[in-house]
């Protein structure tokens, strides 16, 4: 099922680093961006409730909805493709997961080596002074208050239009410049900067291996561009990984 020039690249490498969009928990149930939003929220589109602009307006109805999402992701498990990775981790000497998803799936399945580019919706942060927390009270008053200095709490995520967190974004550019092999799996490819990762990677000479059932517009770019789903393929490639290599012992 896989080139048997990727499997043995794979068994060299030392330096792997991954980037997963949505795509990734869509196995999961977790909707993807692009999947259109059902029920309460078929109306809304999330590019007009994820800006720092719909929560100056309409602070409750962007709380309530990240609060739905909370909801959605709450009921979700990790899926293989977030298990493949976890386990992918100990394989490499120096491994990446750069993640644009907020949900908390890969660090449930068991990764460590996350680089959260855009935070996580299972933390709170206050609008005013910045304080982030991972418990709060919406009991009272929807957004709830920043203990600290009485702004108002929202989720700690990066919403269109903001500035990903330096240090994470920082820690992502390093980790896709030094990769001999680049994943990207599970995304459009179209939000920046984390769509120019891949080509960064590229650029220094990384082998580029994309996963995802559609092409985006760095497959033209990939080495290797595995169609199928996250879910099914990661395991697969693991296996394949693993197994070529018990066969030589
Ligand atoms: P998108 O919804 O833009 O893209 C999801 C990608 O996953 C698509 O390319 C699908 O083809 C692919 N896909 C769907 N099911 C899959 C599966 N089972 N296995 C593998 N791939 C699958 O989500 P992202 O690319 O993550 O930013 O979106 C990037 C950013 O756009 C998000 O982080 C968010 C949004 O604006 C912020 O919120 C700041």
């Amino acid at each position: 099922m896989f080139p048997s020039e990727l499997l043995s690249f794979l068994r060299t490498a030392e330096r792997v680093a991954v980037l997963t969009g949505a795509g990734v928990s869509a196995e999961s149930g977790v909707p993807t961006f692009r999947d259109a939003q059902t029920g309460l929220w078929a109306s809304y589109d999330p590019a007009q409730l994820a800006t720092p602009d719909a929560f100056r307006r309409n602070p409750a109805l962007v709380w309530d909805w990240y609060a739905y999402r909370r909801a959605l992701i709450a009921a979700a498990r990790p899926n293989p493709a977030h298990y493949a990775l976890a386990e992918m981790e100990a394989l490499f000497p120096d491994f990446s997961l750069i993640t644009q998803n907020i949900d908390a799936l890969h660090r449930a399945a068991g990764s460590r080596a996350i680089i959260e580019l855009h935070g996580n919706i299972r933390r709170v942060k206050c609008a005013e002074c910045g304080k982030t927390a991972s418990a709060w009270d919406d009991s009272r008053e929807k957004p709830p208050r920043c203990e600290h200095c009485g702004g108002l709490l929202r989720p700690d995520v990066v919403w269109f239009g903001e500035s990903l967190p330096p240090d994470a974004l920082q820690r992502a550019m390093e980790a896709a410049e030094r990769a001999q092999v680049f994943f990207s799996i599970g995304t459009s490819a179209v939000v920046e900067p984390a769509a120019s990762l891949p080509r960064m990677a590229r650029r220094k000479g990384a082998l580029l291996v994309e996963i995802n059932p559609e092409a985006t517009p760095i497959t033209p770019l990939a080495d290797y561009a595995l169609r199928g789903k996250a879910g099914e393929i990661l395991p697969a490639l693991l296996e394949a990984m693993t197994r070529r290599q018990s066969l030589r012992k």
